[in-house]
C-alpha cells in the first residue's frame, strides 16, 4: 500500500538541506584560519550537532521502505540503486563532520600548516583531501538524488508527491516518448539482475 511520508520525515528532509547548505557555504577556507580560537570552537560546536542531528535522523528513517509512496511497481534493481544513493549520502553526512572534528584535533595538536604536494605528507593533509573528497562526494550524489526525483516525477510513480509539497503527480505518465523510455530503463534493469547471482538477492 503507497503512503506518503510523514509530515515529520518531510519536516527533516527539507530543513535539514538548509543545515547542509549553511555547512557548505560557511566552509574554513584555508587551515590557518583555525588560528582564530573563536571559529576553531564554533566550528566544532557546529560539527557535533550537524553529526547529531544526521544520526538521530537516520534512526527515524531507517523504518521506512525506499520508495514507500510508489504507486507504480518498482524494478528490484531501481530499489536497490536508490536505496544505495540514499546510504551513499548517509555516509557523506557523518564523515564530513567526523573529518572536520579530527582536523580540530590534529590542529590543537600541533598540526597547523598544510603541506604542498611536493613536500612531505602528514597525517593532517590526509584527512583534508579525505574531507574535500567526501563534499565533492556529497554534491555529485545530491546532483544525481534530485535528478532522479525529477524523472521520477515525469514517471509519474508516486515517490515526488510522497515527499515534495509542490506538483503533485495525478497518475503515471502516457507521455508515449516517456513511456518508451520507462521500457528501455527496464531492459538495463533486467540485464542487471541478470548478472547479479540468486544468492545475494534478499
Ligand atoms: C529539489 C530537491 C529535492 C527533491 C525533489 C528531493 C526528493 C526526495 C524524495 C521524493 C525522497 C523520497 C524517496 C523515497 O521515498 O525513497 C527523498 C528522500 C531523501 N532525500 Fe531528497 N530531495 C531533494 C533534495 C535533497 C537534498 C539536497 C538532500 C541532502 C541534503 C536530500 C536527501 C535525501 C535523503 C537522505 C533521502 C532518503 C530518505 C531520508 O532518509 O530522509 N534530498 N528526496
Ligand atoms: C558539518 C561540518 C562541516 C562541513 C559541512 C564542512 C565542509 C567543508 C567543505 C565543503 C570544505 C571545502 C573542501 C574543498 O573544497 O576541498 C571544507 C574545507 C575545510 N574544512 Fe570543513 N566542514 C565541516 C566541518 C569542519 C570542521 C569541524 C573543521 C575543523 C575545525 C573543518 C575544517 C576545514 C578546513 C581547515 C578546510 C580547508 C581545507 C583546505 O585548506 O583546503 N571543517 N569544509
Amino acid at each position: 500500500m503507497p503512503t506518503s511520508h510523514t509530515k515529520l520525515a518531510k519536516f527533516i528532509h527539507w530543513t535539514f538541506i538548509l543545515l547542509y547548505l549553511y555547512g557548505i557555504v560557511k566552509q574554513v577556507n584555508e587551515l590557518g584560519d583555525l588560528e582564530d580560537n573563536q571559529l576553531l570552537l564554533f566550528e566544532i560546536a557546529f560539527a557535533t550537532v550537524f553529526l547529531i542531528i544526521v544520526i538521530l535522523r537516520y534512526s527515524y528513517m531507517r523504518r521506512f521502505k525506499t520508495f514507500q509512496g510508489a504507486t507504480e511497481p518498482v524494478h528490484i534493481v531501481h530499489y536497490y540503486f536508490a536505496r544505495i544513493v540514499h546510504r551513499a549520502m548517509y555516509a557523506c553526512f557523518i564523515l564530513l563532520p567526523l573529518t572536520g572534528l579530527i582536523i580540530a584535533g590534529l590542529y590543537s595538536q600541533g598540526y597547523t600548516v598544510n603541506a604542498t604536494p611536493d613536500e612531505e605528507q602528514t597525517i593532517m593533509d590526509v584527512v583534508l583531501d579525505l574531507h574535500g573528497a567526501v563534499a565533492d562526494l556529497s554534491y555529485m550524489l545530491i546532483f544525481l538524488h534530485i535528478a532522479a526525483a525529477i524523472y521520477s516525477r515525469i514517471k509519474g510513480e508516486g515517490v515526488w508527491s510522497s515527499m515534495v509539497p509542490i506538483l503533485k503527480e495525478d497518475g503515471p505518465t502516457t507521455n508515449p516518448i516517456v513511456e518508451k523510455i520507462i521500457q528501455f530503463e527496464h531492459t538495463i534493469y533486467d540485464k542487471i539482475d541478470a548478472l547479479i547471482p540468486t544468492e545475494n538477492k534478499e
